[in-house]
């Protein structure tokens, strides 16, 4: 995203930063105009099966709303919800997007309407759409994320992705992601609300060697996990010699982080036994099979999202035309794949 380009992104993200405008509606490539191969797209993760392997990231896609204008959401994998904490948040102050070379930079601050409205009203507007629901949540002590645990199960979402890893608030968050006692813990208490439904943690990439942090949560009962959040970084103007975001600093996310999440999915998938959620960077088929091949069942599309609302069912039908070329009968056949030199 060197260039300036127009970006789409659902309301409650920009705060002021951008203007998004919206692409074209009479454009509507949602289905591939040429018939894709047949090739068995159905993925499961963690016991919990989905039509295709290609979810949206959490943060990315808002709770929907905005993205039902372009297509049916039944299109999808799954939908991670924007994250929730246990109380309505504003989130942080603007600026709080910043663009990058091959990225952005966000110090969102988990900006949400609390737990209790998503249950109460994005939850049923989701519930509309043959696909995959995963709430998202994050909590300033593990007590926290055992209430939303238990709201969140006793609602009926497919899964709960325990956020550790936000760059972005001061409390919890990241110091939860990486640390592990502390991510243990967490997955503990969380494991412990949240009944029947799976447990997925998302995994911080601030952090020297993340196989500590995977063993420790998968030792602690987390069914999955999902990895990378976003990196941390910093831009500054260097005029004005004040930083870009309001925050100082942000999570740098999209293309530049793609060989980043490749390479940690690949070290987590040797670390642990358990099924992996790739994402960071994917804006295509190509990159979707590298985490596949890394060694993740499944991939979400995040930051792709702002600048073409299409990207997942693009990921999605690549991905599909990738394993086709490649004589699979299953796009499942990618995940671990790799052929590693040594
Ligand atoms: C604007 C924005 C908001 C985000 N909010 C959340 C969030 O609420 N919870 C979370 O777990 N991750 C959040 N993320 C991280 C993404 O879900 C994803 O892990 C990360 O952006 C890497 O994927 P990508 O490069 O495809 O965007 C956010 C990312 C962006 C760009």
């Amino acid at each position: 995203m060197s260039e300036k380009k127009t970006l789409f992104l659902p309301k409650h993200n920009v705060g002021g930063a951008l203007t998004g405008s919206r692409p074209d509606l009479s454009v509507r490539p949602s289905r591939s105009e040429q018939p894709l191969p047949t090739v068995d797209q159905s993925v499961t993760l963690a016991g919990m099966t989905m039509k295709n392997p290609v979810v949206v990231a959490s943060g990315t896609f808002g709770f929907g709303r905005e993205y039902n204008q372009f297509y049916d959401l039944g299109e999808l994998g799954g939908i991670c919800a924007k994250g929730l904490t246990l109380h309505p948040r504003e989130g942080n102050p603007a600026p709080r997007i910043a663009e990058t070379p091959m990225g952005i930079l966000n110090s969102v601050g988990l900006q949400n309407p609390g737990v209790d409205a998503f249950i109460a009203h994005e939850l049923p507007f989701l519930r509309q759409f043959d696909t995959r629901v995963i709430a998202n949540i994050s909590g300033n002590t593990p007590e926290e994320y055992g209430i939303m645990c238990q709201k969140l199960s006793q609602a009926g979402v497919d899964m709960i992705e325990v956020n550790i890893s936000c760059p972005n608030v001061k409390a919890g968050g990241m110091a939860y992601g990486t640390r592990p006692e502390l991510a243990a813990e967490v997955t503990e208490v969380a494991k412990a609300h949240a009944g029947a439904v799976p447990v997925m943690v998302k995994l911080s990439p601030n952090v020297t060697d993340i196989t500590v942090i995977a063993k420790a949560v998968a030792e602690a009962g987390a069914d999955a996990l999902s990895l990378i959040n976003t990196i941390r970084g910093m831009r500054i103007d260097v005029n004005t010699r004040r930083p870009i975001l309001k925050m100082n600093t942000g999570g740098l996310s999209g293309p530049a982080v793609l060989p980043v999440a490749v390479r940690m999915v690949w070290e987590v998938s040797q670390a642990v036994d358990l099924p992996i959620l790739g994402m960071g960077g994917v804006a295509k088929g190509e990159d979707a099979a590298q985490l596949m091949l890394a060694g993740a069942s499944a991939v979400a599309v995040g930051t792709a999202l702002f600048a073409d609302p299409y990207a997942p069912l693009k990921v999605r039908d690549g991905l599909t035309q990738l394993a086709a070329r490649q004589g699979l009968s299953q796009v499942s056949q990618l995940t671990g794949g790799v052929l590693p030199w040594n």
